[in-house]
Formats: structure tokens, sequence, C-alpha cells
């Protein structure tokens, strides 16, 4: 069975390395990897730690593409790609505009589609935007889907998915989460490396990791996020790191913060660093999926600058609040959470909702199983 996968961005990357690891293990599975190149050095990171050599770059990225853009070009560079890959199934993983295109050009292709991190849901098309619809699409046009819970389990079956073609899997996340945590403990070299990497730790002052980069908070959301944040820096007892993600329009809203000496804005991390990082961390603020996921496994709490979230779970459990993008009520929840130390010991009990490490497993377990 040829089994190809497409993804195109960071966390794609992130969550289908150890999906390709066990398909690699595999015997009688012919792997083969095809990247969109949504993002460009953002994916090469995760392509260099996970030594994920494509058979296929479509190295579509633009300076601040466009959706349409990254649909068409996705699209046709996969139109190209599949007849000389010749898979029997493609795999794709969660809800960005690759996911969508890679499903659709698969499914023009006649070849059988499984969705890894399928069914999760807000019930907001404009929220995540486009991500939520690009989930609902990549549902109609899968054959095999992949949810990591029970929850998004049910959210498929409400939509009429058959209950056959369903595998709750775990995240895969949490797969490559314990990965780089067992080579941060097992390996010091690596763990050295990864340190030196970061900003010097400063023992006097609590570190507040921030990312941010959802399409829905640039008009607006991701600047009052930065406000917020200067008036916690400002407090003194506190370092923020923000490793800034490369859409220009999250550069443009997190350059006022630049120069502010209790904030470090750094450049994206690779993944080792990043989960060393978010280990050091006393709290996460984030709007990141991938980061909600595996900061409850790692027992840090999380203040997520959305309003809806499609990862219900953590926050049911207790260590993922939604607060919005509201500046008084940012610095309110976060300053809870510095000055009521019973506050942060509740939000910070380490548990997986989203996933026991076991995930790619099942996933390719499914896939031989037929
Ligand atoms: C994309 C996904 C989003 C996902 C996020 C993960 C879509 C529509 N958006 O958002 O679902 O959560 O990735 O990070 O699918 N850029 C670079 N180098 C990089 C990456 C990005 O320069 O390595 C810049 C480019 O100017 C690019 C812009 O960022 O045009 C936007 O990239 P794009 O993939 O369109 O959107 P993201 O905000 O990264
Ligand atoms: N991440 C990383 N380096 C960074 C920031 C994030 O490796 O500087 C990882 C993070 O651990 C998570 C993934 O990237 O696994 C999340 O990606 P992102 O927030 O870009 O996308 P989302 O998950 O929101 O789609």
């Amino acid at each position: 069975m040829r089994v190809l996968t497409v993804f195109g961005t960071r966390p794609e990357a992130i969550k289908l390395a150890p999906v390709i690891r066990r398909l690699r293990e595999t015997p009688g599975l012919t792997p083969l990897v095809c990247v969109t190149a949504q993002h460009r050095q953002m994916l090469d990171q995760v392509l260099d730690l996970f030594a994920i050599r494509p058979d296929r770059d479509l190295d579509i990225m633009r300076h601040a593409q466009g959706l349409t853009w990254i649909t068409t070009a996705a699209l046709q560079g996969l139109a190209e790609a599949l007849p000389e890959l010749r898979p029997d199934v493609v795999l794709v993983q969660g809800d960005t505009t690759t996911t969508f295109a890679a499903a659709l050009a698969a499914f023009y292709a006649g070849v059988k589609v499984g969705h890894v991190e399928a069914g999760l849901r807000t019930g907001d098309l404009s929220a995540p935007w486009p991500e939520e619809m690009n989930r609902r699409l990549a549902t109609r046009l899968a054959h095999w889907h992949f949810p990591p819970t029970a929850e998004a389990r049910a959210n498929l079956l409400a939509e009429g998915v058959a209950d056959a073609a369903i595998t709750v899997t775990g995240n895969t996340v949490i797969d490559a989460l314990f990965d780089a945590v067992a080579i941060l403990d097992a390996d010091p070299a690596r763990a050295g490396a990864a340190a030196a990497a970061l900003p010097p730790p400063d023992p006097a002052r609590r570190l507040i990791l921030v990312t941010g980069h959802r399409r829905e908070n640039f008009s607006g959301g991701l600047a009052r996020v930065a406000t917020a944040l200067r008036r916690l820096a400002d407090r003194g007892d506190v370092r923020i790191v923000y490793p800034v993600h490369l859409n220009p329009a999250v550069r443009e809203a997190a350059a006022p913060l630049a120069g502010h000496p209790a904030i470090d804005l750094i450049e994206p991390l690779d993944y080792l660093p990043f989960v060393a990082l978010m280990r050091r961390a006393h709290l996460i603020i984030t709007d990141s999926g991938g980061v909600q996921e595996e900061a409850p496994s790692l027992g840090k709490p999380v203040l997520v600058t959305r309003e809806t979230t499609e990862r219900p779970e953590a926050v049911a459990a207790g260590t993922v609040e939604l607060v919005g993008t509201d500046p008084d009520l940012l610095v309110a929840r976060a300053a809870r959470l510095l000055d009521d130390p019973a506050a942060w010991r509740q939000m910070s009990i380490a548990h997986n909702p989203y996933g026991d490490g076991q995930a790619a497993a099942r996933i390719v377990k499914a896939l031989t199983d037929g």
C-alpha cells in the first residue's frame, strides 16, 4: 500500500511526523511525502528535526499569501504530483488550507483520504477562520476519520459520518511531545543545544510564554493582546518570551513590544527548544491549537486569546481558560495566576485529555486493517 502524507505548515508537520515514522516502520507499506510548503522556513525547521525528506515539494509559499493562492497552487501542484506518486491512500492532518486542498485533489484523483485530527468543531464558521470550514470540507472528502477524542467522534457522528469509518486515536501531537520530552530528559547534548537556543533563564522573574497567529485576531485582537502584554511586563516580576510567527500581520502586531526590557520577541523556535521553553513557563498565553493540546500534558496553565475553541476538553478539566483579547480581562486573568498560588496550582495539574502517545500506531493500524 502506497501511503502519501500531504502537509504544508509547521503544526501539520509536527503532528504527522510520528505517523510518518510509524508508516516507515510498518512492513508492506510504501510511505511517501509531498509538502505543499504553504510554510517554508517554519516547515523546514520540522522536516530537519524529524529527518523527513519529501518526495515532492510544491514550494508554493509567497509573501503575505492569500487563501485563493494557497488553495489553487496546492490543488494544481497536487494534480500534477498524484499521477506520478500513485498513492493508494492520501493522509491529511487538521484544518489548514493545504489540508482541504490536498483532500480535494485526492478526491479528484480518485484516491481515498484519511483525515488525522478529524471532528474538531467550534460550530462557528467565522472562528477559527478559515479553519472551521477547512475541517468540515475535509470531513466530507475523507474515507477514514481519525478524531483525537470521544467528543470529536461525537461531532462526526452528528454530521452523519458512519461509525465504522471512525477510529478515535488520540492526538498525534502528544506522540510528538512525548518524544521531544524523552529526548530533552535523556540526551544532555540535545537538551543543552535546545537551552542554548533560548533566552537565558531569569530566576528572579516568572516566565510567560506567548504565541499568536489566528487570522480572526488580525483586525485588532493581536494588538489588544500586545497591550495586555506590555501591562503585564510593566509589573516587574515577569519575563515575557514571545516567539513571533512569520506571518507579516503577526509581526506587525508584535513589533511595538520590541525594546521593552522584560519582553523577548524572538524568531520561531525549533520544536525541541520550544518544548523546553513551555516546560520553563509559569503560564502560557496563546491562540495556538497545538499549544492548547500540549500544555495540559506539561501541567502548564493556558489563557487562550480566542472567543471560542474546538478543543473543549482541557477547558472542562480546568487547565485551559478561554479569555479572548480584551486587555483588561487578559491582564486580570494572568494576574490571578501570578498572585494567587492556589489558583495557579489548580490550573497546573498535568493531564492528557488529547492523547496517550500512541495515536500514530492506531492510525496506521486502522489503515492497514482496511
Ligand atoms: C497557517 C494556517 C493556519 C495554521 C497556521 C499554523 C491556513 C489558511 N492557515 O496560518 O490554519 O494554524 O498556519 O502556523 O491554512 N510565512 C513565512 N514563512 C513561513 C511561514 C509563513 O514567511 O515559514 C509568512 C509568509 O509571508 C506567508 C504568511 O506568513 O505568506 C502567511 O502564511 P499562511 O500559511 O498563509 O498563514 P498562517 O498565518 O501561517
Ligand atoms: N511551535 C514551535 N515553535 C514555535 C511555536 C510553536 O515548534 O516557536 C510548535 C508548538 O509546540 C505546536 C505547534 O508549533 O506543536 C503549533 O503551531 P502553530 O501555533 O503555528 O499552529 P496551530 O497549532 O495553531 O495550528
